[in-house]
């Protein structure tokens, strides 16, 4: 299907180096590092999902404006951007400007990408929210003791640049 036929390469890189999530108020830009996230095929539309906890700024700007990019480096050299971006909030922090990130225009959304990174440009078409009710103990026990579980916005992908 269009748009999933680099799929497995994304996944090797998110793995491997993580990726970048833009998102935007149509103000602020905000980036944070993902480690997880799915590719598929949700209601018929190429999706990618990304897991984001409650307590992520991010989230805020996804709630205002649901679209995002998810923006896979080729290689190690955002290492430390990542590390900045998957450790400091968008509250404390322009991460846009500490890490010196170039953005480039997106095609189908007004959110922003990042320059020499694989970009996915996505609008959600529906979040599925995690609970202790929905979460198997012994993965609830591993990863959300602390009760901050995630949401999982499965946005439809529009554009791959
Ligand atoms: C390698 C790595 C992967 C991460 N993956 C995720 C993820 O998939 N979902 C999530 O909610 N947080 C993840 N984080 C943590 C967020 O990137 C981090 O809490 C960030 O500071 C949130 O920024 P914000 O408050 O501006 O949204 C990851 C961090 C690192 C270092």
């Amino acid at each position: 299907m269009k748009y999933l036929e680099n799929a497995g390469e994304m996944l090797e890189r998110l793995e491997k180096y993580g990726a970048f999530i833009v998102v935007s108020d149509g103000e602020k830009v905000n980036t944070m590092t993902i480690g997880w996230g799915h590719f598929g095929i949700a209601c018929g539309k190429p999706a990618f999902s990304a897991m984001i906890r409650n307590s992520r700024y991010t989230k805020e700007f996804l709630e205002k404006n649901p679209e995002f990019t998810v923006c896979f480096p080729r290689d190690a050299s955002y290492r430390s951007a990542l590390a900045f971006c998957g450790s400091k909030s968008g509250r404390d922090f322009d991460k846009i400007k500490e890490c010196s990130l170039n953005l480039t225009d997106s095609e189908k959304i007004s959110v922003p990408g990042i320059e020499n990174c694989a970009v996915f440009e996505c609008r959600v078409i529906f979040k599925t929210e995690m609970t202790p009710e929905n979460t198997s103990p012994d993965t609830a026990g591993k990863w959300y003791r602390d009760g901050d579980y995630h949401v999982i916005y499965t946005g439809e992908i529009l554009n791959v640049r």
